[in-house]
Parts: structure tokens; sequence; C-alpha cells
């Protein structure tokens, strides 16, 4: 399976003395589902951004299906053309990307930038509309909806324009129950139809849901291990040492008890939960 992307050695820091990401080796297959986890800081966003070419690697380099690309690359207009269509973005933050005046506009927008016609770009969102079950909001400004309806209509904006690639920053947070498991549901259906998938997150729950290849990355903006989701759920001293789960004391009928942080596996009192 050829790779959509390959990174060697690369680096990235905000300022002179704070590193974002050290010597990242990674490639990612096409069509697979890949979870990016470690704690706050160490360095997720910075690479889901690197990957999506919004900044570039001050060292080491990153190669989009076998072509390497620094911020030059996008100055060759086919180059830009097929990245930018192949490639969507979900940021973790649904205000960061929603910007248009209503709902339609947003799901319209991308297609319209590509150069679709106006046409095809409302079928596109009438598709997408139906896929997440945005039809009573199409005419509402984005701003006006929750935060669940926000992180569909900013899904939906990059569905239009029928990347190969999703990228998801954090796709979980802030998100009521019901919300999360549409969105997992919708990352396998994605998946399914043979997308590549990436997904950056510190909820371990969804990285045992997605059942994907895992790519730890430490407090050093390292990473850490890479393996299957059992592999790296059942790795204890692995989570806490990437401050993933943290160990907790508390009493049960006057016995202090420590318990880990894994918050998706119910936790055990001499074989009684
Ligand atoms: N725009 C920025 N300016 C300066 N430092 C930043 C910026 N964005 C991130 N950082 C720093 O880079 C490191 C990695 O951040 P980030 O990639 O956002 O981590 P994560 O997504 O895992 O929480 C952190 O130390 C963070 O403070
Ligand atoms: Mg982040």
């Amino acid at each position: 399976m050829r790779a959509i992307f390959e990174l060697k050695n690369v680096g990235y820091q905000y300022t002179d003395t704070r590193k974002a990401l050290s010597n990242i080796n990674l490639s990612v297959p096409e069509g697979e589902i890949l979870s990016i986890v470690g704690s706050n800081g160490s360095g997720k966003s910075t690479l889901l951004h690197l990957m999506c070419g919004l900044i570039y690697p001050m060292e080491g380099s990153i190669a989009y299906k076998g072509i390497e690309f620094q911020e030059k690359s996008f100055k060759k207009a086919a180059f830009n053309r097929e990245f930018r269509s192949s490639i969507g973005f979900v940021f973790q933050n649904s205000d960061a990307q929603l910007f248009c005046p209503t709902v339609l506009d947003e799901l319209i927008f991308g297609p319209l930038q590509l150069g679709y016609p106006k046409n095809l770009a409302i079928e596109r969102a009438d598709e997408v509309v139906r896929m997440l079950h945005l039809e009573a909001y199409t005419d509402r400004p984005s701003y006006m909806l929750s935060s669940g309806e926000k992180k569909r209509v900013a899904i939906g904006a990059v569905l239009t324009t029928n990347p190969e690639v999703l990228i998801f920053d954090e796709p979980m947070s802030g998100l009521d129950p019901k919300t999360r498991s549409f969105i997992i549901d919708l990352i396998f259906e994605l998946s399914q139809v043979g997308k590549t998938i990436i997904v950056a997150t510190h909820h371990l729950d969804l990285v045992d849901y997605l059942k994907s290849r895992v790519v730890v990355l430490s407090e050093r903006h390292t990473i850490e291990k890479t393996g299957s989701s059992d592999e790296i759920l059942s790795d204890t001293d692995l989570l806490i040492n990437a401050n993933l789960i943290a160990e907790y004391s508390h009493r049960h009928n006057g016995t202090v008890h420590k318990h880990l942080s894994l918050g998706f596996l119910s936790h055990r009192h001499g074989g009684k939960s």
C-alpha cells in the first residue's frame, strides 16, 4: 500500500526555547485509520498541522504521496490544488473553522473555492446535509448552533469536497455522548469507503473504539511507541509515562485504594466492579 504521508526526522519549534516536535518518523499508508495520542502539549496538533500543510518542518522532511513538500511547493498550482482538494482538516475548535453567514454557505464554500460550479456545490452540500442530518440548520448561522451541531457542520464543510484524507484534531472534545457516538460511527463509515483517517486525541476511549494503529507522543515531543490499540492500551507504564493516565487514591469502606484513570474500563475490587 502506498504511503499518503511519509515523515522523516521531522522537527518543529515555535520559539527558540520551546520544542513542539522532535525527530518524528512516521509513514501513513493509504486507507489507514491512525490515532495520534499524547497529553496536552505533546505536539499532536502541531503534527496534524504539518501534515496538512498549515506549517512546514524546520528539520527533516514530509512527503505527500511520495512528493516532498515545503512552503514553496504550494506556489505550484497543480500541487496546491491536488493537495488542498485531497486533504480535509477538521479543527479542534469548530469556531475556528466556521465563518460563513449560514450553514449552507459553509458547506458550499470548499467546493466553490475549488472551482466547482454552484449547482454541483449545492448537490454535494445536499448529500452531506442528509448524511450528517443537518436538514434543520441549513439556513441558520453556525454561531447559533450547539457545539455538537457545529462539529457536524465543520465535518460537513470538509466532506463536501470529498477529500481522500480526513484529519481530525480532538474530534470528541466538548461533545455530548450522542454526538461522540455519531462521530465514531461516521469515522468508521468514512474509513469503509476508503478514506485515510488521522485522528489526534487524548481520549483513550476513542482509541479503544477505533481499534486503529496508534502513535504515542511523549511529553518530550517524540514518538514514544507505535502499535495496535490493544498493545498500546494494555501498556500501563507507557500510558503513565506519556501522562495519558494517572493513578488516583480513593476510599471504599474505610480502605484506601489506588486506581488508574482508565475511565472506559470499569475498575474492580477483588473481582467485584
Ligand atoms: N502557536 C504557538 N505558539 C507557541 N507555542 C505553541 C503554539 N502552538 C503550540 N505551541 C507549543 O508547542 C507544543 C505542542 O503543542 P500542540 O501541538 O498544540 O500540542 P497538543 O495538540 O498535543 O496539545 C506545546 O508546548 C505548546 O505550548
Ligand atoms: Mg492539540
